[in-house]
This record gives C-alpha cells, sequence and structure tokens, in this order.
C-alpha cells in the first residue's frame, strides 16, 4: 500500500546482507592474533542465523537411492493387474516398468562392479517382450488378454527379475507375485464395460 515500504524493506536487506558479506573479513582481521585453541570470537552483531540463507549451509549428503527404484513397486502393480485380469492396466504398469529400466540403465550402467545396463538388455527387456505383445501399449487389443496370457507374461518378467539377482550376487532378493493381499489404495479390478 505504502509505496516507501518496498524500498526500506529491500534496503534493511541490502545493508544485511553486506554487512554479512563483510562480516568474515572483520572477523579475521579481529581473530588474527587469537591462538586456534583460542575460545570462538564473541557473534558479530549482524548474527548468521538472521540471514535465510539455508542453501548455503553444508548439507548431509543425500542417502544414495536404492538400484532399483521404483521398479519393486510398479512390478507388483503389475503383476496385482495381471491377477485381476485388467489388461488395460497391465499395459500402464508394462510402459511404467520399462521408462524404469531405462532410467536405470542411463543412471547406474555399473553398480558395484556388475554390468547393469547389459543385464537390463539381455535378460530383463526380452523377459517383457511376450507380455508387451498382448498388451501393446496404450492400444489394448481387443479382445483384451486374458488373465492367464497376462499371468504368464507376468511369471516371465518376474524370472527375470530373480536371475539378474542370481547373476549380480543379490540371489537373496527373491521375487513372487504377490497378489494374496492388495497392500495398496488402489484397485486394480477392471473397469466395468462401457454402457452401449
Ligand atoms: C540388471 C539386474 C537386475 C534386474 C533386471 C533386476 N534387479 Fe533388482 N536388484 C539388482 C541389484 C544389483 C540389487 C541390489 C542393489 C541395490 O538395490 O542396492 C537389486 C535389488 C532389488 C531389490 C531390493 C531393494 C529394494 O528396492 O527393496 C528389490 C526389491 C528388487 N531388486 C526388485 C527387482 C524386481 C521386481 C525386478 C524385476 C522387475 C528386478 N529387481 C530386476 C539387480 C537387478
Amino acid at each position: 500500500m505504502t509505496p516507501a515500504r518496498p524500498f526500506f524493506a529491500f534496503a534493511a536487506l541490502s545493508l544485511l546482507v553486506t554487512g554479512f558479506a563483510l562480516a568474515p573479513r572483520l572477523l579475521s582481521q579481529g581473530s588474527a592474533p587469537l591462538s586456534p585453541a583460542a575460545s570462538p570470537a564473541p557473534e558479530p552483531t549482524a548474527s548468521p542465523r538472521l540471514l535465510p540463507l539455508p542453501a548455503a549451509e553444508p548439507t548431509p549428503a543425500p542417502e544414495r537411492a536404492l538400484l532399483m527404484g521404483t521398479l519393486p513397486r510398479l512390478t507388483h502393480k503389475l503383476a496385482l493387474s495381471a491377477d485381476a485380469g485388467n489388461a488395460p492396466l497391465a499395459a500402464f504398469y508394462l510402459h511404467e516398468s520399462l521408462e524404469q529400466l531405462r532410467a536405470i540403465q542411463k543412471e547406474s550402467p555399473e553398480y558395484e562392479n556388475q554390468p547393469i545396463a547389459v543385464l537390463i538388455d539381455r535378460l530383463a527387456l526380452p523377459a517383457y517382450a511376450d507380455l508387451q505383445k498382448s498388451l501393446d501399449y496404450p492400444h489394448t487389443p481387443t479382445p483384451p488378454a486374458s488373465r492367464d496370457v497376462l499371468l504368464r507374461g507376468l511369471d516371465r518378467v518376474i524370472a527375470s527379475c530373480n536371475e539378474c539377482h542370481a547373476a549380480t550376487q543379490h540371489a537373496v532378493i527373491q521375487i513372487t507375485r504377490g497378489t494374496e493381499v492388495n497392500p495398496f489404495n488402489q484397485s486394480f479390478r477392471p473397469l466395468p464395460p462401457p454402457a452401449p
């Protein structure tokens, strides 16, 4: 409302910023005669805590993301879709899985001396081929693939997950269909056919 307000806010901010930029120099001059073991100099008037500069503070290194990323979750949803005989939804998760696999190839072509990108080309991608043929995302063929066809394709995919775990010294990670329960707040049932 008052036109003077933004100006004062700006002026105050620039003073604060300038003061803080100069502070380390003034401080280092002042503390030069002190021995390193001496107690820290008293805080300067412009306390660093006043400055909203969280980006400048040292942040702890983020935890390294798991190699697989969202692939396990997508595979579980693919399984629940196949088990429900929901071809269009299976097609969607197949497509998402392939994208995730390509992202893994790009981001971690090697992992703990394992040729991840090559193994995905050789083991994983061919395993998705059958399922992909029966689904042809996003134009699911009519009639849509049956539950049996979907589950057969799914089992091939899951076998390839476990083959790669064995090949990369992670045989202990055993993937299953996991369709006994649906842990998601999502229905995997096919939509009712559109009214004529
Ligand atoms: C290219 C080889 C390869 C393929 C293909 C692969 N994995 Fe993995 N997976 C690994 C390796 C290596 C690890 C251990 C490294 C890590 O995650 O830190 C792992 C770890 C995992 C883990 C444990 C980490 C977590 O996220 O809980 C799960 C679950 C997993 N994989 C699921 C799958 C599923 C599901 C598939 C198939 C759709 C699959 N993987 C395909 C190599 C592979």
